[in-house]
């Protein structure tokens, strides 16, 4: 008939996909998606983002069908959730310890695309889709933080929102104009309940479809970093590709398991682990008259957190702050590097890499401590070193050495 579709299939799948191509995009997208082979451990953490997103987005549903976003409320609705509400102490526990594994999952993620140089040609707008996701996840779980209304969510908030002050001319009316009032308040959690549950999350969902089928576009790198497009078999077909499904829905699966394994140890025997997930102040409602002694963010911001508190003046503190989360979007045109791999990469590279992940690692550490005169200096001293690693890049990426790229992937035993 006129306007129909041709398809091989028969029964309700060929009804459907004469009239929308399902298995087009089945195929475009998995089953014959060709995979590079030699994907290792570190491509868990593209499934596993996608696990923890949908595990924060049912969570989060359920939580919301209980939790109260008022200043009067918010306190005794997570309360009632924890002791009284069925099973309300895991949901919540699901998502608050979810929050961190979500940070936990992608920052090996993106640890994976620096060590491998997936950001590269032709992949930069798969990095630049991820970076807009760790950005809006970020503000995402600013704001969730907010909204149990303990010490912490309002001295975090009263923190956080007040950089924006340091903002000339227009700081002070910023920060009223974000809190709805002169200080966090009732106003202030109505809305961040507002972004935290319906809009960003959207945003989020629309961004992690546009970063998938951005790299589905150009075709996943790998920790060979060839390309495996370059040689194909007679069907077009590249020989070092392997069909997505089953092979990698089979490797997902088994490490989804194990994740899920871990994840519920956390939940079931240290959910707080250590007040690090969850801070002991937390624990206590919000008293804008009693300033616990140190107001600290959860552990996956203390790295930028710490940086603030190392520069002396507040807006350059800012700033620095600011350009910290925003520098990493320029990666695919600071690396000059001809190869992608670390693999394949020089000794300065290499080097450049390792002292810029302890110097994160430090910084995190420091973010989370009281923030001593000497603390303070090696903070200083780490923040210079993350700088110059993404400054320098043009420069010792070119110099270094390199070593020949494969033909085709390597396959370790
Ligand atoms: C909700 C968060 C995210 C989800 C669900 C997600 C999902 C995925 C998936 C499923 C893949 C393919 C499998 C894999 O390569 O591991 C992928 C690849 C990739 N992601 Fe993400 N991602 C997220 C966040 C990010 C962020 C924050 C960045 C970086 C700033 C990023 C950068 C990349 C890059 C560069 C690739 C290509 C890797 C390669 O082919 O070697 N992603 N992502």
């Amino acid at each position: 008939m006129a306007g129909e579709r041709t398809t091989t299939e028969t029964g309700v799948l060929g009804w459907i996909d004469q009239r929308f191509p399902v298995v087009d995009f089945w195929n475009k997208h998995a089953g014959r998606y060709w995979t590079p082979k030699n994907f290792n451990f570190w491509y868990y953490f593209g499934v596993l983002s996608g696990v923890v997103l949908v595990n924060q987005l049912v969570t989060g549903i359920w939580l919301t069908m209980h939790y109260k976003p008022s200043a009067a409320e918010a306190f005794s609705s997570v309360e009632y959730i924890m002791r009284d509400v069925e099973w309300g102490w895991l949901i919540r526990y699901m998502h608050s310890t979810g929050a961190s594994f979500f940070f936990i999952v992608v920052y090996l993620h993106m640890w994976r695309a620096l060590l491998y140089g997936s950001y590269q040609k032709p992949r930069e707008l798969v990095w630049i889709i991820g970076m807009l996701i760790f950005l809006v996840l970020m503000a995402e779980a600013f704001m969730g933080y907010v909204l149990p209304w303990g010490q912490m969510s309002f001295w975090g908030a009263q923190v956080i929102v007040s950089l924006f002050g340091a903002i000339p001319v227009i700081g002070t009316g910023l920060v009223e104009w974000i809190q709805g009032d002169y200080l966090p308040s009732d106003a202030t959690i109505n809305r961040f309940f507002a972004l935290h549950v319906v809009a960003l999350p959207l945003v989020l969902l629309g961004l992690v479809v546009l970063h998938i089928g951005a790299l589905h576009e150009v075709g996943s790198n790998n920790p060979d970093g060839v390309d495996i497009k370059k040689k194909k078999d007679a069907n077009g077909k590249p020989l070092d590709g392997i069909a997505f499904h089953p092979y990698f829905t089979v490797k997902d699966t088994f490490g989804t398991g194990v994740f899920l394994m871990l994840f519920a140890f956390v939940i079931f025997f240290e959910p707080t682990f250590g007040h690090l997930f969850l801070e002991y102040d937390n624990f206590a409602p919000a008293d804008p008259l009693v300033t616990p002694e140190h107001i600290k963010p959860v552990w996956y911001f203390t790295p930028y957190y710490a940086m603030l508190r190392a520069i002396p003046d507040k807006l350059l503190g800012v700033m620095v702050m600011g350009a910290a989360v925003l520098i990493p979007f320029l990666l695919p045109w600071l690396d000059r590097s001809p190869v992608r791999s670390i693999r394949y990469r020089g000794p300065i590279t290499k080097l450049a890499l390792a002292i810029f992940a302890v110097a994160f690692v430090i910084l995190g550490y420091l973010g989370l401590q009281s923030g001593s005169e000497l603390q303070k200096l090696v903070a200083q001293i780490c923040t210079a070193i993350y700088f110059l690693f993404f400054l320098l890049m043009p420069v010792y990426t070119k110099i270094d050495s390199v070593k020949p790229v494969p033909d085709r992937v390597t396959m370790h035993d």
